[in-house]
């Protein structure tokens, strides 16, 4: 048994002890924003944010979790109203999307440790792979994001034909079960 916190809600998951935690999100809590790239802790798909830390869920135990504080790409915000998650909408960063939430949170934790980040910065955090390429708008897209959290600038609407409301479905995994539900 173990028991930390995802997403701001109190879980306990009756599985093996070194079950990835990416496996106990994703096949457990049908959080499956949270991709399965490589499994090595390679490609950053999988990341999650730990107490702070973006790690690669893939690499990680649900028994090395407990106690501790996982947020999710679902748990990020509710209605893609934070600066990374705007910016990347507003950039048009996004080609398949695949490595995007891996991305976003690693780029969200980044701006938490280092609010200004320097290209350097963003290029030691952000090791993800993204097989399409998106990297020239990457650094963009944090650098407006870190503006925008910092009360510097506004992120621009999301381009034509992206529905602002199109990534606020609500998650079922979100949402609270009854006692005994
Ligand atoms: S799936 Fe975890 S780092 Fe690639
Ligand atoms: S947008 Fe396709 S893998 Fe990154």
């Amino acid at each position: 048994m173990t028991k930390f916190t995802v997403n701001n809600q109190p879980v306990e998951y009756l599985l093996d002890p070194e079950t990835p935690l990416l496996w106990a999100l994703r096949d457990a809590s049908n959080l499956t924003g949270t991709k399965y790239g490589c499994g090595t802790g390679e490609c950053g798909a999988c990341t999650v944010d730990i107490d702070g830390e973006a790690v690669p869920s893939c690499r990680v135990s649900i028994a090395a979790c407990e106690g501790r504080f996982v947020t999710t790409i679902e748990g990020l915000s509710r209605d893609r109203s934070h600066p990374v998650q705007q910016a990347f909408a507003a950039m048009n960063v996004v080609q398949c999307g695949y490595c995007i939430p891996g991305m976003v949170m690693a780029a969200a934790a980044l701006l938490k440790r280092k609010p200004m980040p320097a290209d350097a910065d963003i290029d030691a955090a952000i090791t993800n792979i993204c097989r399409c390429g998106i990297y020239p708008r990457l650094r963009e897209a944090i650098r407006r994001a870190a503006q925008a959290a910092q009360g510097q600038a506004l992120v621009g609407a999301p381009p034509p034909g992206i529905d602002p409301a199109g990534a606020a479905h609500a998650v079922p995994a979100l949402t609270p079960r009854a006692p005994g539900g």
